[in-house]
């Protein structure tokens, strides 16, 4: 036996911890650099120029620590969402969001709900704080409310809803989420996460669909916590920011938990300049899109299953075993997510890149179609 397997915690002792995609773990500069990057659900164009002029600013100043409480950046946030600053907690990312909610509210005996085939994180950070994980069955690839909440029980603290769902893309409408917050009991926060909300927010546009009404919950003081991020459409990913919109008291006992001088300063100056640059959000989403219809109509023209998407990824079934599939695509030059460990072995997510991204993505796969 090792030397600190009795030592360490139970949780320690029995997580699998994350698994990164194959492009981010250890494998050299140059090779990654000639590798095109469709595995992890980031913007393919970078941050705001703002961003980095903002960023560029910060860094002279990183001998001070940060601002713990991030004022800035939570009146910013408070003010565009139209609630108080209390209702507001900006963290490392909106997974530290997700963290600091399951050291929270969970223990061992407690648990947490959310559907099979969803965000990987959900298991980890709940396990982390010794408590079960119950994985609801899902409907059409996607979240069936109705079964998640038939999967509540009496020692359930948390309910993650992801909206759209990583890995599927999949997005419940607003008169659904409503109907579901209704029906869950008082002992219950629901935790809507929201991460790639402003590529739904357009997608719903176009489709004519309501997407999300996330902050009149937040408004009317519902048990909702609203995870959103700044590592998707505002290309923020390797600084680490997100945050939480809830009920204020949840939300200060949720401050307790956080590591100190947990988002630096120079992630803060770069999210307070991203927000103001609507119109480089705008310009991703209208990308994203485009793009979204392109891949899936080159992968379904070639005889693959696709979900529509209201995220920047698409959830396809190869129809074999997804690990080699993505390994030839790898030998190709494109990193995509092979999805057995979440439980679809025959499936991949791939990330909506840029049109030539795009480009090169179909073409291998056309390639490995042709030559397998
Ligand atoms: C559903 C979902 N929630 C949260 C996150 C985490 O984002 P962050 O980078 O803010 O921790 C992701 C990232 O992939 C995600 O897919």
């Amino acid at each position: 036996m090792s030397r600190f397997f009795d030592l360490v915690s139970k949780p320690a002792r029995e997580m699998a911890g994350f698994l990164p995609a194959q492009s981010e773990s250890g494998a050299s500069a140059s090779s990654q650099s000639r590798l095109i990057k469709l595995d992890s659900n980031e913007n393919p164009f970078g941050p705001s120029p703002r961003a980095v002029q903002a960023m560029q600013a910060a860094i002279t100043a990183v001998n001070s620590y940060p601002d713990d409480h991030c004022a800035d950046l939570r009146r910013k946030l408070a003010a565009h969402h139209d609630i108080p600053d209390e209702h507001v907690l900006v963290t490392a990312g909106s997974t530290g969001m997700l963290t600091l909610l399951c050291q929270t509210m969970l223990a061992p005996g407690l648990n947490a709900v959310t559907s099979e085939l969803s965000f990987i994180v959900y298991g980890m950070a709940v396990h982390a704080a010794g408590a079960q994980l119950i994985e609801a069955p899902m409907r059409e690839d996607g979240f069936h409310p109705a079964a998640v909440l038939d999967a509540i029980n009496e020692d359930t603290r948390l309910v993650f809803l992801a909206n759209p769902n990583n890995p599927t893309g999949t997005m419940i409408d607003a008169a659904a989420v409503d109907k579901f917050i209704a029906e869950v009991p008082g002992h219950v926060v629901v935790v809507l996460d929201e991460a790639y909300y402003d590529f739904a927010t357009h997608f719903a546009a176009l489709r004519k669909v309501e997407y999300s009404r996330a902050t009149d919950y937040v408004q009317h003081d519902a048990n909702v916590v609203v995870m959103r991020t700044f590592s998707k459409a505002h290309g923020l990913a390797g600084l680490r920011v997100g945050y939480g919109l809830g009920p204020a008291e949840l939300l200060a006992y949720c401050a307790r938990m956080r590591e100190t001088f947990s988002v630096s300063s120079v992630a803060q100056a770069a999210a307070v300049a991203a927000l103001d640059d609507l119109h480089h959000v705008q310009r991703i989403v209208a990308n994203n899109a485009e793009q979204a219809q392109i891949l899936s109509t080159g992968l379904t023209d070639l005889g693959y299953r696709v979900v529509p998407t209201s995220a920047n990824f698409l959830y396809c079934d190869v129809g074999e075993d997804a690990f080699g599939f993505a390994e030839r695509l790898r030998g190709e030059g494109v990193s995509v997510r092979p999805l057995g460990g979440w439980g679809a072995p025959s499936c991949i997510r791939v990330s909506i890149g840029t049109p030539e991204q795009n480009q090169v993505f179909l073409n291998a796969v056309r390639k490995i179609k042709t030559t397998s």
